[in-house]
């Protein structure tokens, strides 16, 4: 099984970019910049690392991206994951990542897309690997900086895909971001939010019919509600569902107790994915391991699951159809 598991091909679908930073990049360019962290090792960095819940560590994921400051930062950031990818036999990548964070700190949209770009054209080139970009608004923010935000990426949405919702999920409904999203889907983008990591069945609803999107990032609170359970079945929505970070965060008490193959048996498009890798141990095949080792997961289901990734992706059906192909015969 761990050889499947390595040689399969997979897309990601749910994975920050600042949340791949390592602790020894981050410590690298902390001195590089003179930026003060309140850690003096590698070791205390990942001693840190311990969460009850999901701001918890999203103290620790904004305070980390602080040290990301110029182009090169961005392009060793992006190179770094890529390099995980061809590592893990990821073969195409949708990334998000969070321009709030940078341009509230003075860093613009000209500093991280030319970085994340040098990246992605040498990956490409070098490996074949193909991405998209899911650029999300942070749902902690008001929603008049997600449209700023919108308006201040202008000049590099023919490298953008897709917007996303992330950050604090309760008492920051999908609602909120009506206008940004509508606006988004005006100008082309796709779009996804996170609903149902943390937050109620509620909001996977909100997310459908407020925001319109073609995917949920995690949704594994979608179980409580039968009829949200139906609607995500017969409209094939992906759920792109990340086990570690859901253990990580405390959303399950341990792995043996997450219910990703319960959905994936009641037909659901259930995707694996990292989430954040360098703050939850592990990358996507570590989270199939994982898997492996404490829920039982069969070939087939890893196959399936490894089907659903390209299906739920935004690739083109040619691209997708080659990729599903080459996992059926395997
Ligand atoms: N930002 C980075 N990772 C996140 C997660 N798992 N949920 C919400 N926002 C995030
Ligand atoms: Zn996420």
């Amino acid at each position: 099984m761990d050889e499947l598991i390595d040689q399969i091909p997979k897309a990601e679908l749910h994975l920050h970019i600042e949340g791949s930073l390592e602790p020894e990049l981050m410590m690298q360019l902390a001195h590089k910049h003179s930026v003060s962290l309140p850690y003096n090792s590698i070791e205390e960095v990942e001693q840190a690392y311990n969460f009850e819940n999901l701001q918890s560590f999203l103290d620790l994921y904004y305070l980390g991206a602080s040290v990301l400051r110029d182009e090169d930062d961005f392009y060793q950031l992006m190179w770094q994951y890529l390099c995980h990818c061809k590592e893990d036999n990821i073969v195409h990548a949708e990334i998000m990542f969070d321009p709030q964070t940078h341009t509230d700190r003075g860093i613009g949209f000209d500093v991280f897309m030319p970085g994340f770009k040098r990246a992605l054209d040498k990956a490409k080139q070098k490996w074949g690997i193909t991405h998209r970009l899911i650029m999300c608004f942070l749902r902690h923010l008001p929603e008049q900086s997600a449209l700023e935000t919108l308006e201040a990426a202008t000049p590099y949405l023919d490298m953008i895909t897709a917007v996303g919702l992330d950050s604090s999920e309760v008492g920051n409904p999908p609602e909120n971001f009506t206008k940004a999203f509508a606006k988004a889907k005006e100008l082309g983008l796709l779009r996804v939010a996170h609903a149902g990591e943390e937050g109620p069945p509620e909001y996977i609803w909100g997310a459908l019919n407020s925001l319109d999107v073609q995917r949920i990032d995690h949704g594994v609170r979608c179980i409580e509600d039968e009829k949200l359970m139906q609607e995500l079945i017969q409209k094939h929505i992906p759920l792109t569902v990340c086990p570690l970070s859901n253990i990580k965060l405390c959303v399950f008490d341990h792995m043996r107790d997450h219910n990703i193959l319960e959905l994936l048996g009641r037909g659901l498009l259930v995707t694996v994915n990292s989430d954040d890798p360098s703050y939850f141990g592990g990358y996507i095949n570590d989270n199939f391991r994982s898997m492996n080792e404490h829920l039982g997961m069969s070939e087939q289901e890893l196959k399936q699951l490894c089907i659903n990734s390209f299906k739920g992706s935004f690739l083109d059906q040619a691209s997708k159809d080659k990729w599903i192909q080459q996992i059926e015969q395997m």
